[in-house]
């Protein structure tokens, strides 16, 4: 089973929108696949009109006890590991002396699945280090701000920092706007950093749109440009991880 985590420290820029898509996509080939949401927001669970049983919680989590709050959702080869509102306090429930309790708890379903995608909660804290640690690769979605590059150059030292393997984060443009010159100009400069995948999200009402539809742009818009863009991103998140 691999583990891609969409992860990012800021806030609102597109991993759970990349990372429910990204998850469709994945599944659409045939691949098992499991969309954990790690964000006490639900934002993900919530497109998929799913929310968490209520015998589930942190605690259970935490025990590993996961396949029975695992739910299936409309999409063949899909299911999804609803968040809980308790998962805010993750964070103080971690063991403050290791990193490998979300690489362990994962471990279980190791059999269970070709791929397991984790939609993350915007911060850097011993969760995240946790997240690092347990993904065989980090996507993060950097939109073309400058804001958004410094908090990608902070994860990068926060990386070298956990002593995490550098290779396997990569980032890609998201919500990009081509009549934005600051857009332009950022893609310009950094894209050929060795870091970003080639494939951009441009911004689309579609993928806004998935707040009403509740399921991926894919399944309601197939072949529009939202659905061949994430389709084209997985392919090379998926091709890179083939490579290593
Ligand atoms: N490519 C896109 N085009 C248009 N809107 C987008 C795109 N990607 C995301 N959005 C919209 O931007 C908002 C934030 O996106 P999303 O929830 O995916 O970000 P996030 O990084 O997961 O946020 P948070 O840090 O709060 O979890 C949402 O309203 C979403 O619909
Ligand atoms: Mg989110």
């Amino acid at each position: 089973m691999e583990i891609i985590a969409v992860y990012s420290s800021k806030g609102g820029v597109g991993k759970t929108a990349a990372s429910v898509n990204l998850a469709y996509a994945c599944s659409r080939r045939g691949k098992k696949t499991l969309l954990c949401d790690m964000d006490p927001q639900g934002a993900a669970s919530y497109y998929f009109r799913i929310s968490a049983d209520k015998k589930y919680s942190k605690k259970k989590f935490l025990k590993g006890k996961l396949q029975k709050h695992i739910c299936e959702t409309a999409f063949p080869s899909l299911d999804l590991l609803p968040a809980h509102f308790s998962f805010r306090n993750l964070d103080l429930d971690l063991d403050r002396d290791g990193s490998e309790e979300l690489k362990n708890i994962f471990g279980k379903l190791e059999n269970s699945y070709d791929y397991l995608i984790l939609d993350c909660p915007p911060n850097m804290t011993l969760l995240s280090k946790n997240i690092i640690i347990a993904a065989d690769q980090v996507v993060s979605p950097v939109t073309p701000s400058t804001l958004s590059i410094l908090a990608l150059a902070q994860l990068v030292k926060f990386f070298d920092k956990i002593k995490a393997d550098k290779k396997k984060h990569r980032a890609f443009f998201s919500m990009v706007e081509r009549r934005k010159k600051m857009h332009q100009d950022t893609i310009q400069r950094f894209q050929k950093k060795k870091i970003f995948f080639k494939t951009s999200v441009p911004y689309l009402a579609e993928v806004e749109k998935m707040g009403i539809t509740r399921q991926p742009v894919a399944a309601t818009w197939s072949g529009s440009p939202a659905a061949e863009a994430y389709d084209k991103l997985w392919m090379e998140i998926w091709k890179y991880r083939s490579r290593k």
